[in-house]
């Protein structure tokens, strides 16, 4: 059978949702699959990138990464998106991606792929979970299959997070609980994707 095809697409300003991703990938690699690890474009005013060290500092840390485009959603069996927390929802950045599927959808090429999502805030209590129900309206509105981590692995008693992998930046970067929860939400992902595949091919 085709492996699985993830496509990994988020936003980061400062670097935690993209260690996030980057465990995500690992993880849907190591499951066997294709992996595409893809950054939104960046739309904030220069200014206020300058005004924040870790944001230009990240920017041109990331300056290889690839820009997500329609092509990798259309190439995809399973899409995780990735974004921190923007007073409770997703960043601008990823809706602004997001914004540009209308064709993709009204083609029905949306419908039925996996989907998951994972994010990052500053306090414990200040939106993880409102922002992945957030990115779960549009995931709605595509027919998709979401696939959330749950406590479906014992990493995710420690994450306490069932609604997708998270971290809360103001503690420092992302822990090993934080990425094995990535990595984890990713494999159950790609083999969701690999059962309904083998079973659509059946
Ligand atoms: C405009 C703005 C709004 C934010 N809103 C929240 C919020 O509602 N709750 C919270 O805990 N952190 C909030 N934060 C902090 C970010 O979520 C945090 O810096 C981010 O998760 C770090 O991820 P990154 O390193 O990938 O950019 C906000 C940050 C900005 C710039």
């Amino acid at each position: 059978m085709e492996p699985v095809n993830v496509a990994i697409i988020y936003y980061s300003a400062t670097g935690t949702v993209h260690a996030l991703a980057q465990a995500a990938a690992e993880g849907a690699e190591k499951a066997g699959a294709h992996v595409r690890l893809r950054k939104v474009r960046e739309l904030a005013p220069q200014e206020a990138i300058d005004a924040n060290p870790d944001w230009g500092r990240h920017i041109q840390e990331t300056a290889d990464v690839v820009e997500a485009g329609l092509d990798d959603l259309a190439w995809a069996d399973v899409v995780l998106f990735g974004t921190p927390s923007r007073f409770g929802n997703p960043a601008s950045q990823l809706r602004a991606f997001i914004d540009t599927t209308g064709p993709l959808w009204f083609q029905g090429q949306l419908t039925d792929m996996v989907f998951s999502a994972f994010t990052a805030s500053n306090t414990a209590h200040g939106g993880q979970e409102s922002t992945l129900l957030a990115l779960g309206n549009t995931f709605y509105h595509w027919g998709g299959i979401i696939v959330p981590p749950g406590y479906a692995d014992p990493v995710q008693f420690k994450s306490g997070n069932p609604y997708g992998a998270s971290h809360v930046a103001g503690d420092g970067p992302p822990n090993d609980v934080a990425l094995e929860s990535a990595r984890y939400q990713a494999r159950r992902a790609v083999d969701t994707a690999a059962a309904l595949k083998a079973g659509r091919a059946g």
